[in-house]
């Protein structure tokens, strides 16, 4: 009986904590000197660590972490599968940091360390790749979530505004009406709004006086290599995704497309920015629409502009700190011969721009009559997903009852299907949101139900 009860006291209380809701976080290396015994607080049991460095293992060794009562070399921790899957150690009862490093070794380090909640390291559709060398990243799943770490470049270039750690992204291939989208930053901090490339590209169609139409979706099975020169990203994904993560950096201020109909990006993650020039391949015979997903955070002296030149049209985009933008699209309906992103200050701040180029001949994958905020046709269903937390582009399970409204469901793919009719049309909804409640604090709820009944 005293066993049975200290196994539910046990119970109880890793429940409680592992309900803490922690956030996700990044610890970076130089930040921890030789003198103090760091004690992270903010860090959530059950979570996992990870590793991202390629430090001098001189350095790494003269590092310690300490969870679960149990010392680890940093140098141990860094080292990475060649496929990009890393070690990670599961936090428990706090995490501290010790070094014996000089300060000058300290301040020469670049790697971080990366810890999840504990519902994501439980998730088996979370993963973690940490880019060293060159990895053949696979991605399946019905809703995936995959973190990106980057390393330091070992070789950097000579570009004054190259990024010092860059994920060179090739030979992006995935399903057919599978969605793929990159977002900055690490998952479960900036859940909404952070989305810098998707495929499939939505945009909104409207009339001449700013109503709505429908949305037209392409899907692009050409991509160009896509140079992503942050610390750290991830991708949510559904269906077969591949491509090959490489820790390098190729020079691309004048860049030419390889198809008529792709996408490609330019980023700025680093501050220093000297002009980008993309140039279009030319569809000899069909006319192409071009177009931009733009969000950008310049800096205080910065004007950053995206141009589209064609023959006898631009279109200019001008962002400053002022007037920055997030996750705008713009489609350009004339042919345009470039696109030329530009800074006044070659400090010029962070921004992320998808282009894409669509030759018309190419019918758009599907157009769409529904979107958030649509009413649901009387006599259709709106079927969607499985839960907890969707991913935008994800699908909801929930079956909503005839003449109800899509914006209540603001989160993945909402199909709607118009009874007796063979047409279906779907719409994705680019934010995410949690819709149902998560199995973890049922399971606690249980729990303290169960005490309180004994
Ligand atoms: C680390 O700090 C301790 C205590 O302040 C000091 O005695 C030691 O010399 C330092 N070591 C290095 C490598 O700086
Ligand atoms: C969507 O709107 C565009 C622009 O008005 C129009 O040309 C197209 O026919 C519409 N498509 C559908 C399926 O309604
Ligand atoms: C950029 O590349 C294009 C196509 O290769 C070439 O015609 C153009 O001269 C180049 N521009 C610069 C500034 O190097
Ligand atoms: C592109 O468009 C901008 C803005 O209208 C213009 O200033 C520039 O001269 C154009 N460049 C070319 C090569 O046409
Ligand atoms: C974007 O601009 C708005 C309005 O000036 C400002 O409130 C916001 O802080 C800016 N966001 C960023 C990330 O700079």
């Amino acid at each position: 009986m005293m066993r049975a009860c200290s196994i539910l006291v046990f119970l109880f209380s890793a429940t409680i904590v592992s309900n803490v809701a922690a956030d996700p976080v990044v610890l970076i290396l130089k930040d921890y000197t030789n003198g103090t015994n760091y004690q992270i607080n903010n860090v959530e049991e059950g979570g996992s660590l990870y590793v991202a460095s390629n430090d001098a293992v001189a350095s790494l060794n003269n590092i310690q972490l300490v969870t679960g009562g149990k010392p680890y070399l940093l140098s141990d921790l860094a080292a990475v599968q060649p496929d990009g899957i890393p070690q990670k150690i599961t936090i428990s009862g706090g995490l501290t940091i010790t070094t014996t490093n000089t300060d000058s070794a300290t301040n020469a380090l670049t790697g971080y360390l990366y810890v999840t909640t504990a519902q994501q390291a439980q998730d088996p559709s979370f993963g973690v790749y940490v880019i060293t060398g060159t990895h053949n990243i696979v991605l399946s799943g019905a809703q995936a979530t995959t973190v990106i770490l980057n390393t330091e470049l070992v070789t950097p270039p000579d570009d004054v505004d190259r990024s010092e750690k860059t994920t060179y992204v090739s030979d992006l291939k995935m399903d057919i009406a599978k969605t793929v989208i990159f977002q900055w930053g690490i998952p479960g901090k900036q859940a909404t709004n952070n989305q810098f490339f998707r495929n499939p590209f939505n945009y909104n169609n409207y009339d001449s006086n700013g109503n709505h139409l429908n949305t037209t979706q392409l899907f692009f099975d050409h991509v160009e290599p896509l140079q992503i020169g942050l610390d750290y990203w991830y991708i949510s994904s559904s269906g077969s995704v591949s491509m090959t993560m490489k820790n390098t950096y190729v020079p691309n201020h004048n860049y030419t497309t390889t198809a008529v109909s792709t996408t490609g990006l330019v980023v700025s993650g680093t501050f220093l920015f000297n002009q980008h020039t993309v140039n279009f391949q030319q569809d000899p015979v069909n006319t192409q629409t071009f177009g931009s997903l733009i969000s950008a955070y310049p800096s205080p002296r910065a004007t950053v502009s995206f141009v589209f030149n064609g023959s006898d049209e631009n279109s200019v985009q001008n962002y400053d700190i002022q007037n920055n933008a997030t996750q705008l699209v713009k489609v350009v309906k004339f042919s345009a011969q470039t696109l030329t992103v530009s800074s006044s200050d070659v400090s010029a701040g962070t921004f992320y721009c998808q282009y894409f180029s669509n030759s018309n001949a190419r019918n758009p994958m599907t157009t769409t009559v529904a979107t958030s905020g649509a009413t649901v046709p009387q006599g259709s269903t709106v079927t969607a997903g499985t839960g907890p937390t969707l991913a935008a582009g994800s699908t909801l399970t929930t079956a909503f009852p005839p003449g109800s409204t899509v914006s209540t469901v603001n989160a993945g793919t909402v199909t709607t299907v118009t009874a007796g009719s063979p047409t279906t049309s779907s719409a994705t909804v680019a934010t995410t949101t949690s819709v149902v409640r998560s199995p973890f604090s049922f399971f606690s709820f249980f729990v303290v139900l169960t005490l309180l009944i004994l």
